[in-house]
């Protein structure tokens, strides 16, 4: 994914760096997304995942580096970058179809409206509905929806003002696993009718490998790239790719590097020690004593 001469990145890092006081919250990141791609970044914890995001999405400014979106440098946020985040973000006031039409309300009233424009808007708003699956709930509030369907209202509106760049910060950390496989294939589907550039941060090993072209191993003191693993799986998939060979193998190293740069295994260690001195006992409770009369 490394040609910056011959196509240029969509988006490129180049030795960022971000501090918060002492902390070392990015170590010298290079990265090259490559237009139309879906990275995931994955790894403990506190290693700087949400940062990179932040930092990409120009909400947060780097320490030192450059960081360039279109070969542009990021300065801060930008209409051709969008970002949605795990907690819904909805105006409760608001229907869906409001919630959704928003943003693009701000943007039409920066710009001379025309009909056609308000039109199109409203085109574009139908459509989103109809590809979330929104159409049913479109004058339904917030409050009235599942968190599945809250979430698709906030990507519908992250995805009104057409962005280049989507930026998910764990957007179905809050949501149940069969939910969240729905989602998968729905954000999936979307990526393949926008042909947005995807940046999607997770902690989800599985969620990482299945939506991933590539995933971008982070590991944490201090927040750095661990490795980048391409996604040795067909470009269409499919939710039985997750029991496959190919799959199960990357998963099994992926948790590895995990365990292994996160000092998640020193637990393990002091855990063993402290159950074979007694001060705790792992083994299951005893029965009962069963009582008679
Ligand atoms: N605003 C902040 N002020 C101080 N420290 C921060 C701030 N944001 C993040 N950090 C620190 O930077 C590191 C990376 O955090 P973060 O990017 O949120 O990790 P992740 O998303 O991978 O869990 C952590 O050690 C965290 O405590
Ligand atoms: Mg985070």
């Amino acid at each position: 994914m490394t040609s910056p001469d011959l196509t240029p990145s969509k988006l490129q890092a180049r030795g960022v760096w971000k501090t918060f006081g002492a902390a070392v919250a990015l170590q010298d990141v290079n990265l090259d997304i490559a237009e139309n791609a879906f990275i995931t970044l994955v790894g403990a914890s506190g290693c700087g995942k949400s940062t990179l995001l932040r930092t990409l999405a120009g909400l947060e400014a780097r320490s030192a580096g450059t960081l360039t979106c279109n070969g542009a440098s990021i300065e801060g946020p930008g209409p051709e970058r969008a970002m949605v985040f795990q907690h819904y973000s909805l105006y409760p006031w608001m229907t869906v179809l409001e919630n959704i039409k928003f943003c693009r309300r701000l943007a039409v009233h920066r710009q001379p409206h025309d009909s056609a424009s308000v039109e199109a808007a409203a085109g574009r708003a139908d459509a989103l509905l109809r590809l979330m699956g929104l159409a049913h709930v479109a004058s339904h509030y917030p409050s009235q929806l599942s968190g599945g369907m809250q979430q698709r209202v906030a990507i519908a509106r992250a995805l009104m003002s057409r962005p280049q760049v989507l930026l998910m910060d764990e957007p179905f950390g809050a949501l149940d696993a069969q939910t969240r496989e729905v989602m998968h294939d729905l954000i999936l589907h979307v990526h393949r009718l926008e042909r947005s550039t995807i940046v999607f941060v997770t902690h989800d090993v599985d969620e990482a490998i299945y939506l991933g072209q590539q995933v971008v191993l982070m590991a944490p003191r201090p927040g750095r790239i661990h490795q980048i693993h391409s996604v040795p799986l067909p470009a269409q998939r499919e939710q039985d790719m997750k029991l496959s060979p190919d799959f199960l193998g990357l998963k099994r190293e992926l948790l590895a590097q995990i365990r292994a740069t996160s000092g998640m295994e020193t637990d393990f260690d002091l855990l063993a020690k402290l159950s074979r001195a007694g001060s705790i006992d792992l083994a299951p409770e005893p029965t009962a004593h069963p009582t008679h009369g």
